[in-house]
């Protein structure tokens, strides 16, 4: 990576159910960025939903696309990127993303993602006997990950909104502060 960071985007990382696809729409609203969802543009690429891509060709596959995809992002400029929940749980992707985006985070607790999602199908790793323990599981490997966002935000007290406004501040700052 270069010593001076490129900040031309902004790249929504965490869990399922934090938030990343509604605070991302409303940054690029008000940035004026563009905005794009990792999982639909895999989805229209392949031409087929995630939880046919992980039922017909694996998780690996899955990821194999996400991968492929951030390499892509790195010609993007002015936009915001709201990306799978497993995507930034990887070395790769994440060092990928920080060469030209600040990196945030949304974080909430188990409890308060399960709330969140439990009234959703469309998560083919939630479909579990016990979904509230695979989040539980998943969160705890991931953290690692996670904490390695340049901005981590609780988004369990903030309203969408309050986040968002949040995040352009830390936008805002991270800009001003690039040597
Ligand atoms: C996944 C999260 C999903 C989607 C896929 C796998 C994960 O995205 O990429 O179901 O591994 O956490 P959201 O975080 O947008 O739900």
């Amino acid at each position: 990576m270069s010593s001076v960071r490129q900040m031309h985007n902004i790249a929504l990382i965490g869990f399922m159910g934090t938030g990343k696809s509604s605070v991302g729409r409303l940054l690029a609203d008000h940035l004026h960025f563009n905005f794009l969802d990792t999982d639909e543009l895999i989805e229209s690429r392949t031409k087929k939903s995630v939880s046919d891509i992980f039922a017909g060709e694996g998780e690996a596959a899955f990821r194999q696309y996400e991968q492929q995809l951030v390499i892509e992002l790195a010609t993007r400029k002015r936009t915001v990127m709201s990306t799978g929940g497993g995507l930034g749980a990887n070395e790769a992707n994440l060092s990928s993303l920080k060469e030209h985006a600040l990196v945030v985070c949304l974080w909430a607790s188990p409890e308060k993602i399960w709330e969140r999602v439990r009234s959703q199908t469309h998560r083919p790793l939630l479909k579990e006997a016990d979904p509230l323990a695979k989040i539980r599981q998943l969160l705890t490997t991931r953290e690692p990950y996670y904490k390695q966002a340049d901005v981590l935000l609780n988004t369990e007290l903030r309203s969408l909104k309050e986040v968002a406004a949040q995040v352009i501040h830390q936008f805002h700052l991270a800009r001003s502060q690039r040597r």
